[in-house]
């Protein structure tokens, strides 16, 4: 798979485009934010299994017709153009050349899917049906974080010497996540895909790429933890990494089952920390609510500069993501943060760590993996 855009003959909406949201789970609360009040858009369908889950959601959609599988909804001859995928990781690798099957264009949530074989199969779909796939990435969205890569590329940090991210997944506090999502990710993890590396770890992954780019080395030791008897979690968990451009990052992941964690989403403890050679700057927080101080601080010649006024409520960062998709599909113009290309990036990356674990700690160079 090379790296180029989209591969289509797209050509851009200039009515509102018509959607169907194809899961209506957890993570819809936070990509419904960017369909809400948004002209570029009508909701016109709603697909999921449950019943109870359509019709939870219907109350945000009274007018949006409702179907149990993306199946029933493409033999009913509502018209749809683009679908928001929500669908449980196992599912991507078949579900998404479906849905492009019935000629729609797809925002796909991450990661894209769990291997090579499949994201190209799920590239071949888009190219053979002459349709866009796009696999969201939301934290490049968040505002803190965006704030961070324009300090980092103003070069007022000097020279960048190199940069740690953390995270610490505590068991308690959050929103509930359903017993049904469980089921799905601890097949996942029994796939050897944990939640900690490569569902949540996916998007620091791709926060490292979109600040420095293209990996070229990565080493990692990746551990599990059994948390109740036959359910293990990925952590403690250490990947470290060089970038083309020669600057090195690590990333640690520790698990504090018992840990209480205030926070209005997941209870997931972030920190993005880049040092260059006249200071630094840190993220202290994104998905939780973890560290109280501001979320970007700045550090410079013997003082800290804090940025007391960015949006960092992490929900804000799925709000301006489907918001960026949904105008894109009005002018075809700029990224489309991620195509298929740069997701398979990020995927290749996770995909080394795994090997480099597997191999005992040894280099691996993404572009190697088949
Ligand atoms: N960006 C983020 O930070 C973030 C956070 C959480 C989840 N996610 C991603 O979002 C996706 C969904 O996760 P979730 O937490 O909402 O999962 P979930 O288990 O809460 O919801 C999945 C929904 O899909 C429905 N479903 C199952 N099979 C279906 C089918 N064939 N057709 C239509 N619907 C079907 C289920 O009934 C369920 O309602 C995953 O890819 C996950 O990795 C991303």
């Amino acid at each position: 798979m090379s790296a180029t855009g989209p591969r289509t003959t797209f050509v851009p909406y200039e009515r509102p485009v018509r959607a169907a949201f194809v899961g209506l789970g957890r993570i819809y609360d936070l990509n419904v934010r960017a369909y809400l009040d948004n002209p570029d858009v009508e909701v016109v369908a709603l697909v999921d299994p449950s019943e109870e889950r359509c019709a939870q959601r219907q109350a945000d959609w009274p007018a949006a017709r409702t179907f149990a599988s993306a199946a029933e909804l493409a033999a009913s001859g509502l018209e749809v153009d683009a679908v928001e995928a929500l669908l449980p990781i196992p599912l991507h690798a078949d579900g998404v050349p479906e849905l492009l099957g019935y000629g729609w264009h797809v925002n796909l949530q991450k990661p894209i899917c769990n291997d090579l074989a499949g994201a190209k199969r799920m590239l071949n779909a888009a190219v053979a049906n002459d349709r866009l796939l796009r696999v969201m990435e939301n934290y490049i969205f968040y505002e803190p974080l965006m704030k961070l890569k324009e300090i980092v590329g103003s070069g007022e940090l000097g020279e960048v010497s190199g940069y740690h991210m953390k995270m610490v997944a505590s068991g308690r506090g959050g929103w509930d996540v359903p017993g049904s999502s469980y089921e799905w990710q601890f097949q996942q993890m029994r796939l050897g895909r944990g939640t900690l590396v490569f569902d949540d770890g996916w998007h620091k992954l791709a926060t490292a790429i979109w600040l420095f780019g293209p990996i070229k080395q990565v080493r990692a030791w990746v551990g599990t933890t059994e948390v109740v008897p036959g359910i293990e979690i990925d952590a403690p968990t250490t990947l470290v990494w060089e970038h083309h451009n020669g600057i090195r990052g690590v990333w640690d992941i520790t698990l504090a089952i018992d840990m209480y964690l205030r926070s209005d989403y997941y209870t997931n403890d972030e920190r993005w920390e880049i040092t260059g050679r006249r200071g630094y700057a840190r993220v202290n927080r994104c998905t939780g609510r973890g560290i109280q101080q501001p979320s970007l601080e700045v550090y410079l010649d013997g003082e800290m500069r804090p940025y007391h006024a960015l949006d960092d409520d992490w929900a804000s960062s799925f709000r301006d993501s489907g918001r960026h998709w949904l105008r894109w599909l009005h002018t075809g113009e700029g990224p489309m943060l991620w195509n298929v290309d740069e997701a398979v990036n990020i995927l290749r990356f996770a995909l080394a760590a795994y090997a480099s674990s597997a191999s005992g700690g040894t280099g691996v160079d993404p572009d190697s993996l088949n």
